[in-house]
């Protein structure tokens, strides 16, 4: 499976807890950061939760109907490839798979259009937020998923290579005051392994943050494990 650019595709809102492993009635009252959030449904289900989201990502500079559009055919053009794949097992639903990017989608228009200050445009690896804004900080299907195909990710491009990774969470770590967490941590493959940058990034976290790979339940179509990314700040480093 390869994508020749990051797609503009986004999940729902509970499809996000189940990979990230959360429970929001834990970060009541707290702020979240999403980067990306692509055209997902996260931010409108946190806040109706009393959890503060902010939903960044670089398209967002875009009117509405272009990214409903760019999303639309984003969903078209991968479900074709996702159709053909030899990652995915045979028995994976990808008709409902299609239904839930779709219904992530409306969800973000209606909320991006009531909640527009929600929704910041901004890249990694400089976002425009003071130091420690956020309680905690979800990071989506880009970090480790878009990684160059030889590496495990879904790329044919080198843009987000090991150094862009380095850039990418530094800035993610700084944003955030409590938790990082950052999904897949695994190769893109019908049997994911670890991705092999989950390493050298642990290896040279701050000394304030400390990091471990949490099993997650959420079914992409693989086989085996697909643990998420789990950054802690260390208690009394601050
Ligand atoms: C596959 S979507 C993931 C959306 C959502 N987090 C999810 O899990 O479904 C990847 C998103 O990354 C965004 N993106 C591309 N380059 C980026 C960058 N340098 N920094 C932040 N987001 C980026 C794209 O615009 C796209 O919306």
């Amino acid at each position: 499976m390869d994508l020749p650019r990051v797609v503009f595709f986004g999940r729902t809102g509970s499809e996000a807890l189940a990979f990230f492993n959360l429970d929001l009635e834990t970060w009541r009252g707290g702020r979240v950061l999403d980067c990306p959030g692509g055209p997902g449904s996260f931010t409108a289900l946190a806040r109706t939760a009393g959890v503060e989201s902010v939903a960044t990502d670089p398209l967002y500079s875009l009117p509405l109907p272009d990214l409903e559009r760019r999303c639309r055919d984003d969903i078209a053009f991968t479900m074709e490839r996702l159709a053909v794949s030899p990652a995915l097992r045979p028995d994976f639903d990808l008709s409902a798979f299609r239904q839930g990017k779709l219904k992530a989608l409306e969800t973000f228009l209606a909320d991006r259009r009531r909640h527009p200050q929600a929704y910041r445009a901004a890249a990694l690896p400089c976002l425009p937020f003071e130091a420690e804004s956020f309680d905690l900080t979800i990071s989506g299907h880009l970090l480790f998923c878009y990684s160059p195909i030889a590496d495990g990710g879904l790329s044919d491009q080198p843009d987000f290579d090991l150094p862009w990774h380095r850039r990418a969470l530094a800035e993610l770590l700084r944003v955030t005051r409590r938790e990082v967490r950052i999904y897949p941590a695994h190769t893109i493959e019908r049997n994911p392994r670890v991705h092999p940058w989950v390493e050298p990034l642990l290896a040279s976290l701050p000394p304030d943050w400390q990091g471990q790979l949490e099993p997650t339940t959420y079914d992409e179509g693989f086989t085996g494990e697909t643990p998420m990314l789990l950054l802690r700040r260390r208690t009394g480093s601050r």
